[in-house]
């Protein structure tokens, strides 16, 4: 977990149906590399907010912007990637062992996360040096 890097991370594609009623997007088990025991969501978020500022020792999570548009930083200690998102059926895999900040929420904008644990704030690591030092 704690060697996880920001390659680790992806985006996964959701897969959806389309016609001409709109889209239909699934997500059922296989879709991602975990099961879920948690979802939240983060709504009526201010466009001046900042979300995240923490990393996880052992959860996983995908975080998919069911409305509008936000992005995310992600850092593993040594490298950092800023992931633009702004498609329903398009969501980031986060893994353990790395360290999110999640600005730039477009108005109106509704983050969903399946998370792969319960909500335990002994898993948080929510100090940036605690976290390097957590990484070793
Ligand atoms: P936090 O994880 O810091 O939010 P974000 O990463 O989106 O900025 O959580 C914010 C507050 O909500 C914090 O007091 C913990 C609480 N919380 C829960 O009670 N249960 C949960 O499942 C989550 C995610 C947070």
């Amino acid at each position: 977990m704690k060697n996880n890097t920001i390659e680790n991370c992806r985006i996964i594609e959701i897969p959806k149906v389309h016609d001409e009623r709109g889209s239909l997007a699934v997500i059922e088990k296989g879709c991602f590399p975990f099961e879920i025991k948690r979802v939240y969501y983060l709504y009526d978020v201010p466009s001046d907010a900042f979300r995240g500022g923490h990393a996880h020792k052992n959860l996983n999570q995908l975080l998919i912007p069911l409305s509008g548009s936000f992005e995310v930083l992600l850092k593993d200690g040594t490298s950092s990637n800023r992931v633009l998102l702004n498609k329903p059926n398009k969501g980031l895999l986060i893994v353990p062992g790395i360290w999110r900040e999640i600005d730039n929420f477009s108005s109106g904008s509704v983050c969903l996360v399946l998370a792969s644990e319960v909500y335990d704030e002994t898993d948080y690591l929510r100090d940036f040096n605690e976290f390097q030092s957590f990484k070793g």
